[in-house]
């Protein structure tokens, strides 16, 4: 006699599959009961929103491939073909550009509220580094896509990022001819950057986003006001100031996707091009070797790294700063040790200091975006050593510290500041570039000041007692 499958709860079809594959179980564990704090906020809709722009992604994409040919010849005319010809062909080609623009505004809101609630921390590292995975791999898959429709800017905005790579001593022309396939951005280019972008960054790209939420599900979420929930539990084991994920956020989710929906159908519509911000103006015009754009600048969301890239005159030296800028987002964890996680308990100097990033970061982005003027490239070197010093302020934030550390620091790091700006300005003899050197010293001397010495003449890094249960 054959084996019965053996015996489980549900009947019918979901018991035939239940004996087979773990469903009903499985969404017992990730939806029903999983228990998610009581407290989210309105922080916490751009998770299930990144998701929802993933999906927008792939299905877009999957029906563009159908058109497309990646081919340096008929690459253009078949995205001109998409737009003009394909049945709703322009519906599925604004998706998918905005989308990609929309995905970094979902993510960079998801990982602000990941800084603002010290969700990356004990036991959530994991989480947060898989998390910057995803964020890589997401810029990866950005920059290929940006090549395919083979417009003028994808053409030379390529061309420079890739040539970033020929500063490397020794090996770098090497690589940069490697990732090209050929001297020069080619057929040869485009049909790799075509096969990484709909296939392998896609596939590393949903393998990161499952392990990142497995990760999840194993410690379960922080909340607003960074109380563990699974501290306090009932005699069922249920953490008191946990619901249901479903259908409790189900259904808060559903209305995050409505609205969302609502404004990203608005710009799909309405403002496609975003007036050049989604989709360069430049681009409209076929790749041409012999024709530069007026202005290089690569799409807004990888400007803040590129400002990084720029502030730096040596050309080696600049590519390992950006870098540097993504690297160091990986060690957060270990570089804010304090204890407490949620923004709402720390003291008025991490707020400060943290909306100076956020304003920081902004600002990158709009240098990255504007011609080189010395005023800018002034800017751009102040607003990048803000963006590095955050970070050290954030681990001096850890712990109490000593006057003579805070004092200590500031003369250090505003002196080193003081000797590059002097290292920098030597043989410069243009009086306006050497007047403007010194008058934007103040802005990270401002910043010095107000986070490293404000807390010893003011009462401002007092930190609020956390509560061992979620508040409102
Ligand atoms: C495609 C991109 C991403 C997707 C689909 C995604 C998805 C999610 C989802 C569904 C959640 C749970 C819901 C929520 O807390 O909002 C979550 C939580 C989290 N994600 Fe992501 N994520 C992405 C990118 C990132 C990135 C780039 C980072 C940071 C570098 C990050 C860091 C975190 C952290 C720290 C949590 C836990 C938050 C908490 O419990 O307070 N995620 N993610």
């Amino acid at each position: 006699m054959s084996e019965q499958p053996k015996s489980v709860e549900s009947q019918g079809l979901l018991g035939w599959i239940d004996a087979r594959f773990p469903l009903s179980k499985m969404m017992r564990e990730h939806l029903s009961e999983y228990y998610a704090p009581k407290n989210f906020n309105f922080w916490y809709f751009f998770g299930s929103l990144a998701l929802l722009v993933l999906v927008i992604q792939i299905l877009t994409g999957i029906f563009l491939t159908m058109h497309y040919k990646p081919d340096a010849e008929l690459a253009f005319a078949s995205v001109e073909h998409i737009m003009r010809d394909v049945n709703w062909g322009w519906l599925l080609r604004y998706m998918h550009s905005t989308g990609a623009s929309f995905f970094f505004i979902v993510v960079y809101l998801h990982m602000f509220r990941g800084l603002m609630y010290g969700s990356f921390k004990s036991p959530r590292e994991l989480i947060w580094i898989l998390g910057m995975l995803i964020y890589v791999a997401l810029m990866a898959e950005a920059f290929m896509g940006y090549l395919l429709p083979w417009g003028n800017m994808s053409y030379w905005g390529a061309q420079v990022i890739i040539n970033l790579f020929n500063t490397i001593p020794v090996f770098g022309e090497a690589i940069s001819e490697w990732l090209r396939g050929d001297f020069v951005i080619s057929d040869a280019t485009l049909n790799r950057f075509f096969a990484l972008h709909v296939i392998a960054v896609p596939l590393a790209l949903l393998g990161l986003i499952v392990a990142h939420i497995l990760a999840l599900h194993e410690v379960g979420s922080n909340n607003p006001d960074g109380v563990e929930i699974k501290k306090l539990k009932d005699e069922n084991g249920v953490p008191l100031d946990g619901i249901p994920f479903h259908p409790y956020y189900t259904v808060k989710d559903i209305f995050g996707v409505v609205v969302f929906l609502a404004i990203f159908s608005g710009v799909v519509f309405f403002w496609p091009e975003a007036s050049g911000y989604f989709l360069e103006h430049a681009n409209f015009e076929p790749a041409n070797p012999l024709n530069t754009p007026d202005h290089i600048a690569p799409i807004w969301y990888f400007t803040p790294f590129y400002t990084v890239l720029r502030a730096i005159p040596n050309p080696f030296g600049g590519f390992l700063m950006m870098c540097l800028a993504i690297i160091v987002l990986f060690f957060l964890p270990w570089i804010d040790r304090n204890p407490i996680k949620s923004i709402r308990y720390r003291s008025l100097l991490f707020k400060l200091n943290l909306w100076v990033f956020v304003i920081t970061f902004i600002i990158l982005g709009y240098l990255g975006l504007k011609p080189v003027t010395d005023l800018y490239s002034q800017l751009a070197l102040r607003f990048t050593q803000i963006y590095f010093i955050f970070f050290f302020v954030l681990w001096a934030y850890s712990k109490p510290r000593s006057s003579g550390f805070w004092t200590g620091s500031f003369i250090v790091l505003l002196g080193s500041i003081i000797l590059y700006d002097f290292f920098r300005s030597s043989g410069v003899d243009d009086p306006s570039i050497l007047a403007l050197t010194w008058w934007t010293l103040l802005i990270p001397a401002a910043y010095l000041f107000l986070t490293l010495l404000m807390p010893k003449l003011s009462n401002w890094d007092t930190e609020k007692e956390v509560p061992e249960r979620v508040t409102s």
